[in-house]
């Protein structure tokens, strides 16, 4: 039996080009590893995550992780199931058990134990939510939001890139955290619909509408408290226009930046002196010491039914990674965005053996 695997092939210029072999990445197909080192796990790829950051991954030197070396596996974590035990690993880890692991872009992984975290999941739960709503995504939402934007009942919130995967949940948080307003910024009407109809915003603007500015005027009567941005470019700056006195800004991503030759930064930068803004960046890894009560809180909201979460799953198996990220940018997204690799139907039984 054959593992397949995507290979970092050939630098952006400056965007992606996902044509398998001549473009960004290539296949390359190898056996799957028979023999597991004692400290190793085994395990099969099902639902491998896509993230805006993978672009910086492959270019940016000086960054919070090292770039991807040519011809390596591309990075990326994945919801797995383990599929054989090191010996020194047994019995803590069980075959069938479903872990999130830093597999790469590949359908078999040898990975460490550092390399995993078992699953637990909530009543109603299903394995991918540990990859979004209960997994990095969420805890990014809920850092950037609780912690750093801190919203305040009565406060007016915005967040961009809010149908996606981190804004999505950002946006509820700041609703259960009291906010009076919360105003997404999403790319098409369908998707300003679901944050409204679906999602419980107040109000959202598609920033691709000719009329935007005045729109994000409009429904900002009060200015901005909190503005998460997940964009940065020409939405950060209309946004720093409209900030309101002591208002924080949370820097999750700049996505509209990632792709292009020269990043642009915001001209309405005086306002932060005008209107004493708070400006900061953060990296969900910065509060790992409160992940587990954080996802806790995550898994109450879901259950109790405050918390909504949407994924958009890619398929076609590995081969639809590339042409997958270059859709991610172009905004193709609702909720949180994932390849599958092997469907759940192929996974093993909860007492099955090999
Ligand atoms: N700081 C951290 O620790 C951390 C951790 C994880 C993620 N992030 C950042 O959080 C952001 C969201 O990540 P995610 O995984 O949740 O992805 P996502 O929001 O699910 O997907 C990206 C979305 O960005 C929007 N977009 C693409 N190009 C855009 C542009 N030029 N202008 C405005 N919007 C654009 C698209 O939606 P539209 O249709 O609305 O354009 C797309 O659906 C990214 O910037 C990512 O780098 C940060």
């Amino acid at each position: 039996m054959s593992n397949k695997q995507i290979l970092y092939n050939k630098t952006p210029t400056p965007s992606i080009d996902p044509t398998l072999n001549t473009g960004t990445f290539r296949l390359n197909t190898i056996p799957i590893p028979q023999d597991v080192p004692p400290n190793n796990l085994l395990v099969r790829t099902h639902y491998l995550s896509l993230d805006p950051a993978m672009r910086q991954w492959l270019t940016a030197k000086r960054s919070y992780i090292a770039p991807v070396a040519l011809n390596a596996i591309m990075r990326g974590q994945a919801i797995a199931q383990i599929l054989k035990v090191g010996s020194t690993l047994s019995p803590k880890y069980k075959v069938g058990e479903w872990v999130v692991a830093g597999t790469g872009w590949q359908e078999y992984a040898l990975v460490t134990e550092k390399e995993v975290e078992k699953v637990t999941l909530p009543p109603g739960g299903r394995p991918t939510d540990a990859m979004s709503v209960l997994g990095m995504t969420g805890l990014t939402a809920y850092f950037g939001m609780v912690e750093v934007g801190k919203p305040k009942e009565g406060d007016t919130v915005v967040v961009s890139g809010a149908a996606g995967a981190t804004g999505s949940i950002a946006g509820q948080i700041a609703k259960i955290k009291g906010a009076k307003r919360v105003i997404g910024l999403a790319g098409s009407e369908e998707k300003c619909r679901f944050l409204v109809e679906e999602l419980g915003f107040d109000a959202a603007v598609n920033y691709k509408d000719a009329q935007w500015k005045k729109k994000l005027k409009e429904v900002t009567p009060e200015y901005i408290d909190v503005f998460f941005d997940n964009t940065g470019g020409e939405i950060l700056d209309a946004c720093l226009a409209r900030a309101a006195r002591d208002s924080r800004f949370v820097i999750c991503g700049a996505i509209s930046q990632y792709n292009a030759a020269k990043p642009q930064g915001p001209t309405s930068f005086m306002q932060v002196i005008a209107q004493r803004v708070t400006i900061k960046g953060f990296i969900v890894f910065d509060f790992v010491k409160q992940y587990r009560s954080a996802l806790q809180e995550l898994a109450s909201w879901l259950v109790e039914g405050k918390l909504k979460r949407k994924e958009h799953i890619v398929l076609g198996g590995l081969e639809g990674a590339p042409q997958g990220l270059v859709d991610l940018y172009a905004g193709a997204n609702t909720g949180k965005m994932m390849v599958e690799v092997a469907p759940m139907s192929e996974a093993l039984g909860p007492k099955s053996k090999l």
